[in-house]
């Protein structure tokens, strides 16, 4: 953590706010003015009720995410792709190293009430941790997983967790419930850029997340014991919240502004019983803004990797894919080589992912699928409205979906019509490119 943000201020691309700040609603106000400002990362030195700092907004930048997987001159996705094939044939213990002394100095053991208890939206039913990675083992087979779950701050013995049912640790805590048993589980709550990427990731239920962070990484994790379970958890985590999921045990949990902009109402969700809290003395508390780009670029970024494995693997011409302004649309970049190239996206794309894409758009090599305006472009000049856009109806899609808003999709052909490019080649400006401003404004 300390070494990232040593990076970014190098780059210019941290601010820091001096003077005290309320960790009820002004902390979150701060953050989102500063990300409409530009992209960077703001660390809050002064945080009313804790000695701790906070920091905010750090992977909320595509071309960030890019720089901590070390993309060089491949797209995000098919770097992201070669990471994870390269850790699914990881042998186990491969990964991983047991920590030495130096690497577990300066730990200190405390309790929750020690750590920033931040409010984030006007209606949420109190403090949450945002930012915060569980790590469990798969009951069965030991394999790592690593998963966001945001909880609330109930006391220094109780969080009360909501685990997506589609999601691995849900399924690992579902198990233990079924045997009577509790899930033991470590929250990491300040975690460097391959614990948070690797937590983002979904990989097969068989292969190790741990794995994952050590190929970003680039070298196995130093790892230490856990105190009071029988887990370890990186070393280079800045701060350990150990516990367990207790079986057959549901409180009321929420509300909470959720990742899609929205509230999500009070449920019976999982109790995460406290054990121990241990973190560096200089640690630094991550906080993150639900719904902002924190939040939702590194979601985009590894759900559109996987959209690109699974097209390419069925489709040719596959560019690149990028799911913006949130993982319920994907955006597929084609070199289109036949009539019908983009129905076929559709169908690979939509396969690929059962609970997001509920838009599908398919647009030439030359649009930017980063700036939807750019996409809207293509499709409003492009061709006609109608012929390029099939709905299909009642298909089910986000998991937690009662009354059925999320059902049915939407595919749009944003490409040029076949055989007619010419008509539609995008106008250029000779030499708009080389333009150096200072040449030329006053
Ligand atoms: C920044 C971020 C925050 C997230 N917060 C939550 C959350 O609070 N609850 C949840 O169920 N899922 C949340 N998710 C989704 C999943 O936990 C996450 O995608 C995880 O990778 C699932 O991994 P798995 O498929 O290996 O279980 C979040 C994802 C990201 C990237």
């Amino acid at each position: 953590m300390r070494d990232l943000l040593q990076q970014l201020e190098n780059r210019g691309e941290l601010r820091r706010v001096a003077k005290p700040v309320d960790p009820k609603h002004q902390l979150a106000a701060v953050t989102r003015a500063v990300q409409r400002a530009g992209g960077e990362a703001v660390l809050f030195e002064s945080v009313t009720g804790s000695t701790m700092p906070v920091i905010s907004n750090l992977f909320g930048d595509h071309g960030r995410l890019c720089r901590m997987i070390d993309t060089g001159d491949k797209t995000f996705c098919e770097r992201w792709i070669a990471l994870t094939e390269a850790c699914i044939t990881a042998p186990a213990g491969s990964f991983t190293r047991p920590a030495t002394a130096a690497e577990t100095a300066g730990l200190v053991s405390g309790t929750l009430s020690d750590l920033p208890a931040i409010t984030w939206h006007a209606r949420d039913g109190g403090p949450y941790f945002t930012s915060a990675i569980f790590l469990a083992n798969d009951p069965d087979t030991g394999v790592a997983n690593l998963s966001f779950h945001r909880s609330q701050q109930i006391s220094d013995a109780e969080l009360r967790v909501r685990l997506g049912s589609s999601h691995d640790l849900a399924r690992y805590q579902a198990r233990a419930e079924d045997k009577g048993e509790a899930l033991e589980a470590a929250l990491i709550l300040s975690a460097p850029p391959e614990i948070f990427l690797a937590a983002c990731a979904s990989l097969p239920i068989e292969a190790s997340e741990l794995a994952m962070a050590a190929q970003i990484r680039g070298e196995p994790l130093a790892m230490r014991r856990c105190e009071t379970i029988d887990l370890e958890v990186p070393a280079s985590a800045d701060i350990v919240v150990e516990g367990r999921f207790l079986p057959n045990i549901r409180r009321p949990e929420g509300p909470f502004g959720e990742f899609m902009g929205n509230y999500v109402e009070v449920g019976p969700n999982h109790v995460f019983e406290v054990t121990h809290v241990s973190y560096r003395k200089d640690a630094v508390f991550h906080g993150l803004l639900c719904g902002s780009p924190e939040d939702l670029r590194p979601l985009e970024a590894v759900t559109a990797a996987r959209v690109y494995r699974a097209v390419s693997a069925t489709v040719r011409g596959v560019i690149d894919v990028s799911c913006r302004p949130n993982v319920m649309i994907t955006i597929v970049k084609i070199k289109k080589a036949y009539e019908g190239h983009a129905q076929h996206v559709f169908l690979a794309a939509l396969a690929s992912h059962l609970d997001y894409n509920k838009v599908v758009i398919v647009v030439d090599e030359d649009v930017d699928i980063y700036d939807m305006d750019d996409v809207m472009w293509a499709y409003l000049t492009r061709g006609r409205a109608d012929t390029r856009a099939m709905i299909l109806n009642d298909i089910p899609g986000f998991y937690r979906d009662p009354k059925k808003d999320h059902w049915g999709r939407l595919c749009i052909d944003a490409t040029m019509p076949w055989g007619r490019e010419a008509e539609f080649a995008r106008k250029t400006i000779p030499g708009q490119d080389d333009i150096d401003l200072s040449d030329w404004l006053a």
